[in-house]
């Protein structure tokens, strides 16, 4: 039975008051919060264990070793990947999609050549293939949406073709809370004879992720959004094109041998994670995996699948109120604007309330384009938020309307 109630007492910042307020954190797309078994794990981890791994004989560092590559297995068999050679820690989703814009893209892409992508893109899974066909001459091309903020698949059929090397795309939108149809597009590039990247950053927290279903080729995800620490993250990929792959970085540990005029390459995953890793923050992330694979999945889908379709619906009551993204199928997150009044004036008046919420582009400025705005209001939950927060959060809006209102007059 998943009791929010019980998974609450589980996340110590959970009690911190806001002035008089009681804390109503609902800012879990920009990062999670954490449970005590995660902080308790890095406490350990350096009380205990801190060593660094791979290189000497002696007991913390074997044990540093094992707690990290345990972490590796932990995470692997979370995202449904084979094998554990294809899963490395980086710094966290911009890092894991810099790594194959630059060692694939920069290997493979030629002028003439398309990475298609979408509108609705986070500047990290955008920039990097700026760079990248600014330095190959391949061309980046674009999936529009509909009015309801999904993805005109018809127009992904046109634009995927023989000049397609790459497709690109989030699997949840962190603006919309848009999922798209992503073991579809990879049905798509690899018909093209392209691969597929799926930015995992909003997906992986909140839905059961499977890669060998989603029939991808690259998967990348953030571990501070799926209560792990910041500073980890990972990057899935087929072991044969990593593999064939240019390393990233260069520096310790990526390398087999070293001569002054070259170099050769460690086997997978470690040819990819040069120097000294994040070895606590990876160890962190194995504990907030044990932590949502106990929960279940497919039970915080559903928790937070019912909450964000129970706050679509509050929200909706408030008159004037604009609401972004499709009514269903979505994450738990709401963007939303209220007329005559900037998102910042307004998460600065919910903060005062205790209720902290973000506002802004969220990292995505042509989607905010797109929408016509300038910013937007956004409400993400996690498996801890309950309906409750959801009723202080619009109690809170419309004591803030009035306020407004009354200054307005
Ligand atoms: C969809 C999406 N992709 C990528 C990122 C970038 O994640 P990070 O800053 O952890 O690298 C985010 C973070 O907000 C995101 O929401």
């Amino acid at each position: 039975m998943y009791d929010v109630e019980e998974i609450r007492k589980d996340f110590p910042i959970l009690e911190r008051r806001i002035g008089e307020k009681k804390l109503v954190y609902l800012d879990n797309a920009a990062t999670s919060q954490k449970p005590r078994r995660v902080i308790e794990t890095l406490t350990a981890y350096y009380e205990e264990h801190n060593a660094n791994i791979h290189r000497a004989v002696h007991r913390l560092a074997e044990e540093a070793t094992k707690a990290y590559e345990e972490a590796r297995e932990k995470v692997a068999v979370f995202l449904g990947a084979p094998e554990t050679t294809g899963l490395i820690f980086t710094r966290g989703t911009t890092e894991s999609i810099n790594l194959v814009a630059h060692a694939w893209g920069r290997k493979y892409l030629r002028e003439g050549d398309e990475v298609v992508l979408t509108e609705t893109e986070h500047h990290s899974n955008l920039v990097p293939w700026q760079l990248a066909a600014r330095d190959t001459g391949a061309r980046l091309r674009f999936i529009p949406i509909l009015e309801d903020g999904t993805l005109d698949m018809e127009e992904a059929e046109r634009l995927i073709g023989p000049r397609t090397k790459m497709v690109a795309c989030i699997h949840a939108s962190n603006v919309l809370g848009t999922i798209n149809l992503v073991e579809r597009l990879a049905e798509l590039a690899h018909e093209a004879g392209a691969l597929m990247l799926v930015d995992g950053a909003q997906s992986a927290p909140h839905l059961p992720v499977d890669v060998k279903k989603l029939g991808c080729d690259f998967f990348a995800c953030s571990g501070h959004k799926m209560l792990g620490p910041t500073g980890v993250g990972v990057l899935w990929g087929r072991p044969e094109l990593l593999e064939e792959m240019d390393p990233f970085l260069g520096g310790g540990e990526m390398i087999r041998e070293v001569h002054l005029d070259h170099s050769t390459w460690n086997d997978l995953p470690y040819k990819f994670e040069a120097g000294t890793m994040n070895i606590a923050q990876a160890v962190g992330l194995g504990a907030a995996v044990d932590y949502l694979s106990e929960l279940g999945m497919e039970d915080v889908r559903e928790h937070e699948r019912r909450l964000g379709e129970y706050a679509y619906r509050r929200l909706s009551e408030i008159g004037g109120i604009v609401l972004y993204g499709p009514k269903e199928d979505r994450t738990g997150l709401v963007s939303f604007s209220l007329p005559d009044m900037h998102p910042h004036d307004l998460s600065q008046l919910l903060d005062e309330e205790g209720v902290a919420i973000r506002s802004g582009h969220h990292c995505c400025q042509p989607l905010i384009r797109r929408l016509g705005v300038v910013a937007t209001a956004r409400a993400s939950f996690y498996l801890y938020n309950t309906e409750e927060e959801v009723n202080a959060l619009v109690e809170a809006l419309v004591r803030v309307r009035e306020f407004f209102g009354a200054f307005a007059r």
